[in-house]
Order: C-alpha cells, then structure tokens, then sequence
C-alpha cells in the first residue's frame, strides 16, 4: 500500500516540536506492515539541501502568485516529496514564525499552496505513483483533505490526525475568494468557522477518519474545556475518531548507542548513568550533588505549565534539588526562569534554545524529567526520558496520563510504577509532587525500580504503527467496496 503523507515539519530536518518527531518515525514503522509512506514537506532550506539526488517532478510558474518546483528525494531513510517554493518557504525565522516569533501575515497563503500541492500529488498528478491513502498532519496540511474533496476529480481515503487542536489555522473569511475552492466548500460542513476559515476545521470535515495522538486527548477534546472551541465537531465526528498514542524512535533515542552521550548505558547496564550526571552538571555549571536533578526540556509555554514550574523553584531548592531547563517560547516565562537562575545560580541552571544534543545529553544525565503540562496531546519528552532512565513526573492530562504509572502504593508493590503524576495542575499540585518525587528518591531501592520499569516500558512504534495500518486497510476496503 502507498501513503502520502503531508506534514510542516520532519525530522531530522525541520523540527520545532513533537510533529517532526511523529511524521519521521512512523513511515520507518509502517515499512514492515508493507506500507510505503512517502511525505511531502515544505521546501525549507534544510529541506533543499538535504536530499539526495533531488529530482523535480512538477513546476509550477505561479502558485499562489510564486514560482515553485516540486522534488522527489531521499534522506535518512525517508523517502520525501519537497515543495521548493523560495518564495514561501526561504526566511530567515523559523517555520511558521519570524525571527521575533511572530506569525509570517501569509501563513494561510503558504500553507494553502502547500496544501492544494499536497491534493494534487495524492490525486495522482505524480506520474508513476499514486497513493491508496492521503494522511495529513494537522492544521498546515489539512486544507490538502478540502481541496482533494472540493476540488478534485480523484477520491482517495483522507485521514487527518490530530497533535495539538490549540493551533488552528484560523484566518479571515475574506481570504476564501484566493483558495480557489469552489463556493460550496465555504459553509458549516467546510472550512467556515465562527465566520472566519478555519483549516483544521476544514479538514476535520473533509476526513475520512481523524486520528487524535492519544486516545485520552482524544476523549478530551470533545469537552469545551480541551475542544478549544472545535468540540462541536469532534463529537459530532465522535464516530470517525481514533485515538492512537505516539511511538518514539528507538534508534534515535537509544541510550545504548547514543552519539551525543559520554557514556552509554541500558537497563542491564546503567551505572554509565553516573558519569553523565556528572557531565551534565559540569555542562550547566551547577555543583555536584546528592540530591535530585531535575529538568525540563520543553516550550517555555502556558500550555506546558512551565510558568507553574518557574514559580515552584524555591521548592526544589528547598528540597536540596537542582533543576536545568533547556527551552525556548514565551518571554515572561524565559525571564523567570532566568531569574531563577541568577537568585539561585548553585541550584537552577537555564540555557534557553533549542538543541537536539542538549535534549539527549539531558535525558541522560537528569535524574528526573518535569513534564507539568496543563494539556498533553501526548507528549514525547516522558517517553524519551523513560527510554533514559529518567524518572517522568507529569501531569495527569492526555498522553501523559496513559504513558506513565504512577507511583502509588499498589503500582510500587506491583513493581509497574514508572513515575510520578500529578493533579491538579497547579502550583500546589506541582509541589506535592516534587516533595513525593524526592522521598522516593531517598529510597535507592525504590528509585532504582522506577528506573528500571520505565527503561523496560515498549515505547517504541510497534503497537500504535500496526493500529495506523489497520485504519489505512480498513479504510481502502471500504473504498474499493464503493468503487465496486
Ligand atoms: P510538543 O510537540 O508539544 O512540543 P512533545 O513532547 O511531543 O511536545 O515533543 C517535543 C519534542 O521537542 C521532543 O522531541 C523534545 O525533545 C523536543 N524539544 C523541546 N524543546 C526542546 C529544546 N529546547 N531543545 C531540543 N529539543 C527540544
Ligand atoms: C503536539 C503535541 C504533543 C505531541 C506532538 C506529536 O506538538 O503538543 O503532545 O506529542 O504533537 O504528536
């Protein structure tokens, strides 16, 4: 079977988030299900410059008022479709915001071009391949399902999944007119939302199936309070959503052969993990201690409750624990943090940014990974860490919920215990459980059993990559059924 795949980002190219993550490990995982997905990503210049033998299938003199050549190539392993659009997609910020971390005014341009291309290569418009499936990637691509439904001849199965329904792609109605849809796709089934577009909406509608990145936020998301005003759509879609919880890449994070990592260990193995812990203390310019690491390697946001982090500090410090944060977002939130670390400079280390080897170096070292998310789609930072060695402590909201076993009495004596949740998610919340993280880290015996269950936990994509191809099968049985 042969999957498109349309995704903003991928790794290891372009990556600001967990998406990057999903959209470069699953085509790896569905290959021994016999499916070959092929994704197509904007045309960044880290994108351009790194395929191998760049082929130009498509020109297009004037998309959306830019000239842009669509190439087939490969990187590590994956198997691209790159829209080289300068026009679009050569800035000097990141890939959807300027250097100052402001929205580019023409994302609903750039992501539409993206997207109407995205229709036409999954109609075939490719010669030599045409795929059994279209699976888009949230609100960047999902105008791609509008405009095959809309605008195409071609009808193949649609799939859509959701990471994270805060980021809409919501724009003013005005812009319509420039999407070349015809009129009809502009109404409550389409992508009108509280009379603007909305493109996640839009392709919540035009879906066949939506799958959702967590079975619990799939269940969240039909509420007011998680819907962020898209719950009147999931629920009355109730009958096409999946949940399907994220897999990692285990040959990228593997502690065992891990490049960016001093010394590498596993769960037969872990004493290594000392020598790293040392290393990363040096690194961050923090003493050495007995007492707990802590850290966070995550967006400095509100839906990451890093604010609620930046306000418990003195706790850890009063516990004798140390935290390293490495990230980057809102600006209040930064300069808390930053604070922190100037009235506390032997406890709290900050570095802000974003590095692929900090993150590794980090979940390798760290004793404990703070994950105080107010909503968690699914998350893949607690998944990394359990893969580590180091112990989640997370909030107890969506992915986070389903992916770490607490640490309570029965999950401890049962020897299932992984990590530490936590509600409600606030402040106190956070405290009580840095306090409860603590006391289990004075019992050597007990934190060691956490360690060691989470190293075993199968994070990995086995499980969820064979749902994915029981959806795509079951979805082009039912389309061949209507064809026939
Ligand atoms: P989200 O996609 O909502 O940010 P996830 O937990 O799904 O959350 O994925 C976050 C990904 O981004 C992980 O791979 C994590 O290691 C990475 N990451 C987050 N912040 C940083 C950072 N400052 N430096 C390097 N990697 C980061
Ligand atoms: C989004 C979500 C995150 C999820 C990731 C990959 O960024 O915020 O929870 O893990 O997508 O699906």
């Amino acid at each position: 079977m042969n999957v498109l795949s349309v995704a903003a980002e991928i790794f290891p190219l372009v990556k600001t988030g967990g998406l990057a993550d999903v959209a470069g490990s699953l085509p790896k995982a569905l290959k021994s299900h016999g499916i070959r997905m092929r994704t197509l990503v904007p045309g960044y210049p880290s994108v351009v410059g790194a395929l191998d033998e760049a082929t130009p299938i498509a020109r297009y003199e004037c998309l959306f008022g830019e000239s842009a050549t669509l190439l087939a190539g490969r990187v590590a392993g994956l198997e691209l479709f790159a829209l080289d659009a300068p026009g679009f997609f050569h800035r000097s910020g990141g890939p959807y915001t300027d250097e100052h971390g402001i929205d580019y005014p023409d994302n609903w341009k750039r992501f539409a071009a993206f997207s109407f291309v995205a229709s036409q290569v999954a109609a075939g418009f490719v010669q030599h391949w045409r795929p059994d499936i279209i699976h888009a990637h949230d609100w960047h691509a999902a105008l791609s399902l509008v405009y095959l439904k809309y605008a195409s001849d071609v009808q193949i199965p649609r799939v859509l999944t959701v990471h994270n329904i805060a980021f809409q792609g919501q724009f003013p109605a005005h812009l319509f007119s420039a999407l070349g849809l015809p009129d009809k796709a502009y109404s409550i089934d389409g992508l009108e939302y509280y009379g603007d577009l909305g493109y996640l909406k839009g392709g919540l509608q035009a879906a066949d199936a939506i799958t959702v990145v967590s079975p619990t936020y799939a269940r969240e998301i039909m509420s007011p309070t998680f819907g962020m005003g898209l719950e009147g759509v999931m629920n009355a879609r109730h009958d096409d959503v999946v949940g399907i919880v994220n897999g990692i890449d285990t040959d990228v994070w593997d502690p065992a052969a891990d490049p960016y990592i001093g010394h590498c260990y596993s769960a037969k193995t872990p004493l290594p993990r000392l020598p790293n812990r040392e290393a990363l203390l040096d690194l961050f310019g923090l003493p050495q201690t007995s007492g707990p690491v802590f850290a966070s390697i995550n967006r400095l946001t509100w839906q990451k409750g890093m604010d609620l982090l930046a306000a418990v500090v003195d706790e850890i410090v009063a516990l004798d624990g140390r935290l390293i944060i490495h990230g980057n977002g809102d600006a209040d939130i930064e300069e808390a943090f930053l604070d922190a670390g100037r009235r506390f400079p032997r406890h709290i280390a900050v570095r802000l940014g974003y590095e692929e080897e900090f993150a590794h170096k980090i979940h390798a070292g760290a004793d404990a990974m703070l994950v105080p998310s107010r909503f968690e789609p699914c998350g893949l930072t607690q998944l990394y860490a359990l893969r580590y060695g180091c112990v989640p402590i997370v909030a107890r909201t969506g992915g986070l919920s389903e992916t770490i076993i607490d640490a309570n009495v029965a999950a401890l004596q049962a020897q299932a215990a992984t990590g530490v949740q936590f509600s409600p998610v606030d402040t106190n919340g956070l405290r009580h459980a840095l306090r409860r993280t603590v006391k289990l880290y004075r019992h050597r015996h007990v934190w060691e059993s956490l360690q060691r269950q989470g190293m075993k936990t199968d994070s990995s994509w086995h499980r969820s990559a064979a749902k994915y191809a029981e959806l795509y099968g079951d979805l082009t049985a039912a389309d061949m059924r209507l064809a026939g």
